[in-house]
Parts: structure tokens; sequence; C-alpha cells
């Protein structure tokens, strides 16, 4: 990929600008001053911006821990949007993996690997989303089973077993393995439950941690390979 274009991909602006950024600033390609942006970059070589890193790598996964009053759009609508929590230097990159409602918390992807965005959002690929889940009335031990059938949750559509673990009277954690719309609420709901409160705590084999309300995490090699293993994908693939 030319100099110019890995810049763009990683954020710091358009392919215009980047080339600017590359007559007019120091960039270095392993070590070295580049004023060409037409100059080939591949993912052995590091490339610094007046000093300061660029990751080189194929593609970028970041795990936030998404706070309560932001939206899952790439612009600001009734509420911010998430994307405001996202470093400058990946906000252009990468695209929201699903989408959680404004009112619930937890561990949400970003990715700018498209394949992987597609498989992990596609019901077929069946990724558990696990959540934990605040009810406003007492939880009756026969849910669990309940849970285990398929649920007519409205408008037509049918959810899939799922697998629910009451922890008190009012918490659970619930598992889904599709997203479907306001899944988690409606299936409450065909119960007769309000959700009061919504946090995903884990994705596939990822898990949210202790990461922080509103903080954001690059995925770890080994993160990123069971994410590939749990989509049936290989390393290197992109839409
Ligand atoms: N199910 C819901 O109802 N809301 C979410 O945000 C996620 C799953």
């Amino acid at each position: 990929m030319r100099l110019d274009r890995f810049l763009a991909n990683a954020g710091l602006g358009s392919r215009k600008a980047c080339k600017k950024i590359i007559r007019t600033n120091e960039v270095m390609v392993n070590g070295k001053r580049v004023t060409d942006g037409e100059m080939l970059i591949d993912g052995t070589m590091q490339i610094t911006v007046n000093g300061k890193e660029i990751p080189n790598t194929p593609f970028v996964t970041l795990m936030i821990h998404k706070p309560e009053g932001y939206m899952c759009s790439m612009i600001d609508e009734n509420y911010p949007s998430v994307m405001n929590l996202i470093p400058d230097l990946y906000r252009k990159r990468v695209r929201m993996v699903g989408r959680l409602d404004q009112d619930t918390t937890g561990l949400l992807l970003l990715t700018d690997n498209g394949i992987l965005n597609a498989r992990l959002a596609h019901p077929k690929t069946k990724v558990p989303k696990k959540y934990y889940v605040t009810v406003n009335h007492i939880l009756r031990p026969t849910l669990v089973e309940l849970f285990q059938h398929e649920i007519d949750i409205g408008r037509g559509e049918i959810a899939s077993p799922s697998e629910l673990e009451i922890l008190d009277e009012y918490h659970a954690y619930l598992t889904v393995h599709e997203g479907k719309y306001h899944e988690v609420k409606r299936l409450f709901g065909h119960f007769n439950y309000d959700v009061v409160a919504l946090k995903r705590v884990s994705l596939g084999p990822l898990s949210l941690g202790d990461l922080p309300l509103g903080e954001v995490r690059v995925l770890s090699e080994e993160e990123n390979d069971k994410l590939l293993e749990a989509c049936h994908m290989l390393k290197g693939e992109q839409l």
C-alpha cells in the first residue's frame, strides 16, 4: 500500500491531507525520512510521524466499554455517537460490530476487517453474546427452562433458544446467539419483565474484564486469533 494511503487509513486525514503531512512533517519509514507519498509500505515496516509510531497492522479491532448515553451510530443524533470515544488515530478506520442500545453498557467491538464484521454480525455465525441483566421484579426459577426454547418476540420474529443463569432475585446472565434488534429486552418483555439495566459482558471468546467504563483498547494478538477462529476465518482475510 502507498504511504499516503496507509496514513489516511490510519485516520490521519484524507489522501490529500496525508500527502501534505508527508511533505511538511517528519514522516519516517524504518528510521529514514520519507517525502514521497507513493512509497510502498508493507506489514514489516515501522512508520512514525513526528516521532509517534503509527500501528502497521493489517487490521485493527478495538474493544470499548460503552457507557450509557452514547449511541451506536456514526454521527451524533439524539445522543452523542460512541465514535466520539474512539481515539483520532482509529476513528476513521473502524466500524462498529453490531449495536448496543443507548442505555446499554458493556463490550462493543469496532474493526476495519470487513469480513470479520460481517461474520460477527451474522446470526448464522452464532457467536454467543452474554449480558448481565437487571429486571424490575423477582425472577422466577422456571424462566431458566422457558428461555431454552424458541420465543416469539413480536413483529413476526422468533428468537432462538438462549441460556439464562439467575444470580439473585433481580439479576441474571442471559446468553443469546443471534443479536436481533432489542433482543434481550424483547425476550424478557415476552415474560412481562422490564429490563432496567443491561450490560454486555462477553462476545464469543472475548470478555470485557476490568476495562474501565468509556475506555478503549486494541485486542491482543491472542484475542484476535481466537475471534477469527470463532468466525471460522483465516488470518489475513479482508473484504
Ligand atoms: N438486547 C437489547 O435489548 N439491547 C441491547 O443493547 C443489546 C441486546
